[in-house]
C-alpha cells in the first residue's frame, strides 16, 4: 500500500526544499501526495493560515511532510506562524524530536570541539507561553501567560526517557527552576518520571547555563529535554554545532497524524535562488520513514546517502557551492536512483 503523505509546501525556500524530500521519499516508497495551504501561502489563497481543507488533510493522512513557514509580508494581526501553531495543536502533537549528529562538516566552534556530538533535543510543542491564556498586546502594555500544566510535562518526559534508552541513557532536563514556577513544576515532574526508569541518568539545568555548555563541551549531552520556548531556542543552537540550521530535522509526534518538517524556517532572503540546503528536510523524510511509515531500514539508508552525498556536495552555508537540485541528485544517486527515476509518486487519495 502507498503511503499517504500531506505536503504543506508553505512559504520562502519551503517549497524548494519539501520538492527535494519528496524526490528522496518517492525514491524509497510508493507514495500518494496529497498537497495542501498553510501559513503565508494559505493567507494569500484563503486568507487564513490553516484553512479548515488544510486541517482535514492533514487528519487524513499517513503522515505529513512540511517546508516552512513565515516571511516579512506576513507580519501583520494574521500572521504566517499561527497556522503550524495551530496544526500542532489540533494534531494534538506534543513530542518534539529534533536530532543533531556531527557530520564533519566545518563549525563556528573551536576546531575539534564539535566532533562526536551526537545529541537529540525532545521538545515540548504543546505547552509553556506558546499558548498560555491569558495573552494581549494593547497600546503601551503586552502580555503573555507561561503555563505549564503536570500532565504536559510528564508525557513529553515520557518521550525523552524512551528515547535516551535507545541512545546513551542520559537525560538533560532543561529549565530556569531559579525563577518560573513553571519551571519548578517542570523540573518536580520530570524527576518523578526519571524514578520510572532508574536506568537512565537524569541531570537538570537551568537554560542560561545549558546553552552555554552545547556549545562549550557538546558531546557531554545525549538527550536534552526542554519546554517549548526553551526547546526552540536550544534546537537552533544545535546548528551551530553541526556546522548549518539548514541541516537539522525534526518529528512531531503525539495523538494525530505524525508531522516531519526541517527546524530552519522560510530563510527568506535565499527563496527562489535554489541553493538551499535541502538536507533538514531530506533528513524529516528519514525520520518521517522511522517514526510515521514503520521503516527505520530505510531511514538508514538515506542517513547514510545524506552523509556520503556531503563528501562531496555542499550548498553555500557549509562551505560549498551546490545548488539544493545538485545536492538531492547526489543523495538520489547513492540511493540507487537515477534523477530521470526520480519519485514515481502518484498525487491524491481517495476520500
Ligand atoms: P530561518 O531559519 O528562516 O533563517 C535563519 C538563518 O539561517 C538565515 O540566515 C537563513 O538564510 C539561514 N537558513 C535557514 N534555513 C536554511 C537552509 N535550508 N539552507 C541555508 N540556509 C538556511 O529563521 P528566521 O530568519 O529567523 O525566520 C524567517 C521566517 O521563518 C520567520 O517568518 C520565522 O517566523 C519563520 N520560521 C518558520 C519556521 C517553521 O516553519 N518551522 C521555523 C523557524 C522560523
Ligand atoms: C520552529 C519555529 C516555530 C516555533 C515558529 C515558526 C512558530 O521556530 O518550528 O522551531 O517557534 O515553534
Ligand atoms: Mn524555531
Amino acid at each position: 500500500m502507498a503511503a499517504r503523505v500531506t505536503v504543506l509546501r508553505g512559504d520562502g525556500i519551503g517549497p524548494e526544499v519539501v520538492e527535494a524530500a519528496l524526490g528522496v521519499l518517492g525514491a524509497c516508497v510508493p507514495v500518494h501526495v496529497r498537497e495542501a495551504r498553510i501559513g503565508g501561502d494559505a493567507i494569500d489563497h484563503h486568507g487564513d493560515p490553516l484553512p479548515p481543507e488544510t486541517l482535514a488533510a492533514c487528519r487524513d493522512a499517513d503522515a505529513i511532510l512540511l517546508g516552512a513557514v513565515g516571511g516579512p509580508r506576513w507580519e501583520g494581526p494574521l500572521r504566517a506562524e499561527s497556522g503550524l501553531l495551530r496544526l500542532r495543536q489540533g494534531l494534538g502533537l506534543y513530542a518534539n524530536l529534533r536530532p543533531a549528529r556531527y557530520l564533519g562538516l566545518p563549525t563556528p566552534l573551536r576546531e575539534g570541539l564539535a566532533r562526536g556530538a551526537d545529541l537529540l533535543v525532545v521538545r515540548d510543542l504543546a505547552g509553556g507561553v506558546y499558548f498560555g491564556e491569558p495573552r494581549g498586546q494593547g497600546g503601551e502594555e503586552a502580555f503573555n501567560t507561561w503555563r505549564q500544566t503536570a500532565e504536559q510535562a510528564r508525557r513529553v518526559a515520557r518521550v525523552a526517557f524512551e528515547a535516551a534508552r535507545l541512545r546513551r541513557r542520559r537525560i538533560t532536563s532543561v529549565d530556569k527552576a531559579n525563577v518560573l514556577e513553571a519551571s519548578r513544576l517542570w523540573r518536580a515532574v520530570v524527576t518523578g518520571v526519571g524514578r520510572e526508569y532508574p536506568d537512565v541518568e537524569l541531570e537538570h539545568r537551568y537554560v542560561d547555563a545549558a546553552s552555554f555548555e552545547l556549545l562549550q563541551a557538546p558531546r557531554r549531552f545525549d538527550v536534552i529535554l526542554a519546554e517549548n520556548l526553551f526547546g526552540d531556542i536550544l534546537s537552533d543552537e544545535l546548528g551551530a554545532v553541526v556546522g548549518s540550521i539548514g541541516l537539522l530535522a525534526s518529528a512531531s509526534l503525539g495523538e494525530g497524524t505524525p508531522l516531519f518538517e526541517p527546524v530552519h524556517g522560510s530563510a527568506p532572503t535565499l527563496a527562489g535562488l535554489g541553493i538551499a540546503n535541502p538536507t533538514g528536510a531530506i533528513l524529516s523524510v528519514a525520520m518521517m520513514l522511522r517514526h510515521g511509515l514503520g521503516r527505520p531500514d530505510l531511514a538508514a539508508a538515506v542517513e547514510a546517502a545524506v552523509e556520503s552525498a556531503l563528501r562531496d556536495a555542499r550548498t553555500p552555508d557549509i562551505g560549498g557551492n551546490a545548488t539544493t537540485r545538485e545536492f538531492t541528485v547526489a543523495v538520489l544517486r547513492r540511493l540507487g536512483r537515477t534523477p530521470e527515476e526520480d519519485a514515481a509518486t502518484a498525487y491524491g487519495w481517495g476520500v
